[in-house]
């Protein structure tokens, strides 16, 4: 057998998503044999020395480093790999980048506009591979939604909406800030559910049915103070609990969005329709491993919604997995995007969404919180992706 190129990985950030992308990484060999590159867990990096030597041991990293930079300098990385909250991603992103190290850099791309900008620019001039983990659009569900969109089943499109709705932060003692609770916190985070939630919307949405043109929004935040985890004071609280905006897309469809964390019931509950002149689409977060497809032209007495289980091995991804009617979950969609980042390397193509791809969704977010902001509409500059 061929020995496999090696990409060696640094991973900065233990939370959640480093968990996600470390079980993407290992996972990869097993079921996408062919690939040439092999992930190598070379190390991994977050602050707290004890939790991270026990992360290290559990998934296998061979080093540890308390200092993000520590991995950048190392000679013996290639690829950096962000899981850190948003108030890092920029710092780390450019110095990773001016360092030669492609990059896998978690969602949203950075708080501002602006600091998505820069990572861009850096990006580019290093010329270095990289990607952002807008993971939903590998839900095999959601691909074959992109695959029936693609082939013109649809026809003219008029409709897109999408939810993302959560209710983990109605309770008005939650503190703020710092540790497992950085989302609550504005410096931190850039925005609320706009760059949390409905950036994994805008990325879907632009991906399936093109740019949105202009945004026109409204926020609330429904709690107005919270104890801040790390001065211990009450502060003000700065980011959006809540969005709803409408927009127009290039092909001239309408689109309505709305995310929350005050959606009692629901945990996250991410739904997506689309409604054109022959045919609709919808798609459940709860239920992913389904498509809904209703199809006009079908004989009148027997039509109505089709519930597809995508599961067959002709259906994107699946035939990297087990048999028709056996379904796959959440952890499989990182897996999927270490696949598509390995074949990129490849092919020399570029691994979708790049860099450039999530600066057209930070468009869309800035458009969206200025619109709230101004009480007006507002045209967001961004190109399809
Ligand atoms: N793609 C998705 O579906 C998805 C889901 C959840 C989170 N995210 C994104 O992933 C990123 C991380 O989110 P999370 O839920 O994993 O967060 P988390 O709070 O669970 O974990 C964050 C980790 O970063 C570490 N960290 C923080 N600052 C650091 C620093 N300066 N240097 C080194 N390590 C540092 C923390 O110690 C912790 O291990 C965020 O940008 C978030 O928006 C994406």
């Amino acid at each position: 057998m061929t020995p496999k190129k090696e990409l060696r990985i640094g991973l900065i950030g233990t939370g959640l998503m480093g968990r996600t992308h470390s079980n993407g990484y290992k996972r990869i060999g097993d079921f996408f044999p062919e690939l040439e590159y092999r992930p190598v867990l070379k190390a991994v990096c977050s602050r707290n020395e004890e939790n991270l030597r026990k992360f290290a041991d559990q998934w296998g990293y061979e080093s540890v480093e308390t200092d993000w930079r520590a991995i950048i300098a190392r000679d013996d990385i290639d690829a950096v790999d962000i899981c850190t909250p948003n108030d890092t991603h920029a710092e780390i992103a450019i110095a990773a980048a001016e360092a030669g190290k492609m990059i896998l850099c978690e969602k949203p791309l950075a708080r501002t506009l602006a600091e998505a900008q820069r990572m861009v620019e850096a990006v580019d001039k290093a010329g270095v591979q990289n990607t952002v983990w807008y993971n939903y659009r590998r839900v095999p569900a959601v691909t074959l939604a992109k695959q029936i969109i693609d082939s013109g089943k649809l026809g003219k499109i008029f409709h897109y909406r999408a939810n993302f709705l959560q209710d983990w932060t109605i309770n008005a003692d939650l503190p703020q800030g710092g540790a497992a609770l950085w989302r609550l916190d504005a410096d931190a985070a850039g925005s609320g559910v706009t760059g949390d939630l409905l950036a994994h919307c805008i990325d879907t949405a632009m991906w399936l049915n093109g740019g949105i043109t202009d945004v026109s929004a409204m926020t609330e935040t429904f709690v107005k103070e919270r104890v801040h985890q790390l001065t211990g004071k009450v502060q003000k609280v700065s980011i959006d609990d809540a969005c709803i905006f409408h927009c127009h897309f290039e092909n001239g469809s309408l689109g309505l969005f709305e995310a929350t964390r005050y959606a009692r019931g629901h945990k996250a509950l991410y739904t997506l329709e689309i409604n054109g002149e022959n045919a609709s689409i919808r798609w459940d977060l709860h239920d992913m491993n389904r498509l809904e497809y209703f199809d006009y032209a079908d004989e009148s007495i027997v039509r109505g919604w089709r519930s597809i289980l995508v599961t067959d091995s002709d259906q994107p991804y699946m035939k990297r997995w087990w048999i028709p009617g056996t379904s796959i979950g959440y952890e499989h969609t990182f897996v999927h995007q270490v696949a598509d980042f390995l074949k990129s390397l490849e092919t020399g193509e570029p691994c979708a969404p790049t860099f450039q791809d999530a600066l057209q969704t930070q468009k869309v977010c800035e458009a969206v919180l200025e619109s709230a902001a101004s009480k007006s509409w507002k045209d967001t500059g961004a190109k399809g992706i």
